[in-house]
């Protein structure tokens, strides 16, 4: 495991931003423009960052935004890094750790899913309820650092009901559900999205629950919402072919309205 030093980060960005917020964001697929909102930004290409890696996934820019967002001081993260890409879990983590030390106590993070609940549709929204790892890694493993967090961290309650119950209060029509986060990056073959559909899953998707994991451990409150980019049900007759083009477009097509939600909770935090 390669060392990342958060202190290194940290002062990297200090050193560009005046902001000090206890907001962060994590923008998925489609979700740039959000970025393009914050006021009074400073812009820092991941590779300003010290310990960042490069963001390599389409849709995602890679830089951090910091400024002003409905009234608030917010961190953005425009582009993520995924498992799928390469990255060891403690890269792809290693932000929100960075986030943490700055000062950021509380995370929204978005990406697209497939719908896996019959009664979605594509383009619906769904805040996360609950999560099942299904990615075969933790980036809780390895030695634990007991000032951050503790060694066997309690998951129930992870999605912060407060900010569930603020979200729903934005839009009336949001969805709610269980995510599954697989590595990828192929898609899901019908017996496997079956299959997570029996685990009890609403959407399957391939980010977020390692970030989460590690907000988690931290004791961050946190709020994550999906958009389901297609239906990927697995049932015989009503199987779709999944594109990554496709799902950037649903993704681009819903991320006013995915934006529209996000901003309705900062403004109300
Ligand atoms: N499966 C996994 N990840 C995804 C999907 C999907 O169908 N759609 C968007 N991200």
């Amino acid at each position: 495991m390669t060392e990342r030093d958060t202190g290194a980060a940290v002062a990297a960005i200090r050193a560009r931003a005046a902001h000090s917020p206890s907001i962060g964001v994590i923008l998925g697929s489609g979700l740039g423009r959000l970025a393009e909102e914050v006021r009074d930004a400073a812009r820092i290409p991941y590779p300003d960052i010290p310990g960042f890696e490069k963001s390599t996934a389409p849709g995602h820019a890679g830089e951090l935004v910091v400024g002003r967002l409905e009234g608030k001081d917010v961190a953005v993260m425009s582009g993520r890094f995924h498992y799928y890409e390469g990255y060891e879990p403690q890269a792809v983590t290693f932000p929100v750790r960075v986030l943490r030390a700055w000062g950021v106590t509380t995370l929204v993070v978005t990406n697209a899913s497939g719908g896996l609940n019959p009664a979605f549709k594509a383009g619906d929204l769904m805040v996360m309820s609950d999560h099942i790892n299904f990615m075969g890694m933790n980036p809780l493993r390895g030695p634990n650092d007991d000032r951050l967090g503790p060694r066997f961290p309690d998951m129930v309650g992870t999605y912060t009901e407060e900010l569930r119950a603020l979200a729903h209060e934005v839009d009336r029509d949001l969805r709610e559900g269980v995510y599954v986060a697989v590595a990828g990056p192929n898609f899901e073959t019908p017996a496997e999205l079956r299959m997570l559909r029996g685990f009890g899953a609403d959407a399957v998707g391939m980010s977020t629950v390692p970030e989460v994991l590690v907000a988690r451990h931290m004791g961050m409150r946190v709020l994550a919402i999906s958009t389901i980019t297609d239906m990927a049900t697995g049932i015989p007759g009503q199987i779709e072919h999944v594109t990554a083009e496709a799902v950037l477009e649903v993704a681009n097509n819903a991320g006013r309205r995915l934006a529209d939600v996000v901003k309705g909770v900062i403004a109300r935090l």
